[in-house]
């Protein structure tokens, strides 16, 4: 997997351009009178690397540092503004993206989001129970059976994560999946992930707790204003991360 050059620029139509005051913008609402204006953010900013199977990459950086934006970039979820991505097989994003619909219910959107992913129905029933268990979503009811908008955001997450966990994928990324669960099942994930890497995909993990890092990545990209700031061995990236602070 290589990334190349590459830059993603969003455009926010209607904001105005940042004309005018906070009265201009109040004025526009109440009037109903759309702004016209269109805002660039360049959120990435000629980012490249390279990727080998079988390594588990963490992305680290502040907060708005592009760190989300890369990974949908790389999944082919964003066009690039220039530069380009080359993938081996079809990356797939664990979080926020996984198509889930909250009416229905967790058993429903297991099923929904395993033919998503490419598996068949045979394979999502064989491996149903064990992403039911994963997830812990029934330890404190029968919450499987519950539209999904009953959930916390918190078992939201980890249904989709374990939904995800169930695959093998070539490309497998995760945006802060661990930081939702409780301890018991960032250790699941933790060692899912240990997993997933072995069976010789590449694993992308963007997360705001340097433990998990250090605990499952073997490479980390530091990011900041949608710039590479570091590319190297997790320790050394990391270490710097935190001197920075
Ligand atoms: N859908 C969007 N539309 C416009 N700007 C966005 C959008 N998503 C993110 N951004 C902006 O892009 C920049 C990078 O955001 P993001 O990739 O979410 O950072 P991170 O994941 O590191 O916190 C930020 O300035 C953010 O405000
Ligand atoms: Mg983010």
């Amino acid at each position: 997997m290589i990334a190349d050059n590459l830059h993603i620029v969003y455009r926010v139509y209607g904001t105005g351009a940042g004309k005018g005051g906070a009265t201009a913008a109040l004025n526009r609402i109440i009037r109903r009178r759309p702004a016209t204006g269109v805002r660039e953010v360049h959120a990435v900013k000629g980012v490249s690397f390279t990727a080998c199977r079988g390594e588990s990459i963490g992305l680290i950086g502040s907060n708005g540092s592009g760190k989300s934006t890369l990974l949908k970039a790389v999944a082919g979820l964003l066009p690039a503004e220039s530069g380009k991505v080359y993938t081996h097989g079809q990356p797939s994003l664990l979080g926020v993206n996984a198509a889930m619909m909250n009416d229905l219910t967790g058993e429903k959107n297991v099923v929904l989001g395993g033919l998503a992913m490419g598996m068949s129905r045979e394979q999502i029933r064989e491996r149903y129970d064990g992403i039911v268990d994963f997830s812990g979503i029934q330890e404190k009811g029968d919450f499987i059976s519950l539209p999904m908008r009953t959930y916390s955001s918190g078992m939201a997450a980890r249904l989709r994560f374990s939904i995800a966990a169930a695959k093998d994928h070539d490309v497998l990324m995760i945006d802060e999946a661990l930081a939702t669960g409780d301890r018991a099942f960032q250790k699941r994930s933790e060692a899912r992930i240990r997993e997933l890497r072995q069976e010789a995909g590449t694993v992308f993990l963007v997360s705001h707790n340097n433990k998990s890092i250090r605990d499952t990545c073997t490479r980390v990209l530091w990011l900041e204003k949608g710039e590479l700031v570091m590319d190297g061995p997790t320790e050394e990236v990391v270490a710097a991360y935190e001197a920075h602070q």
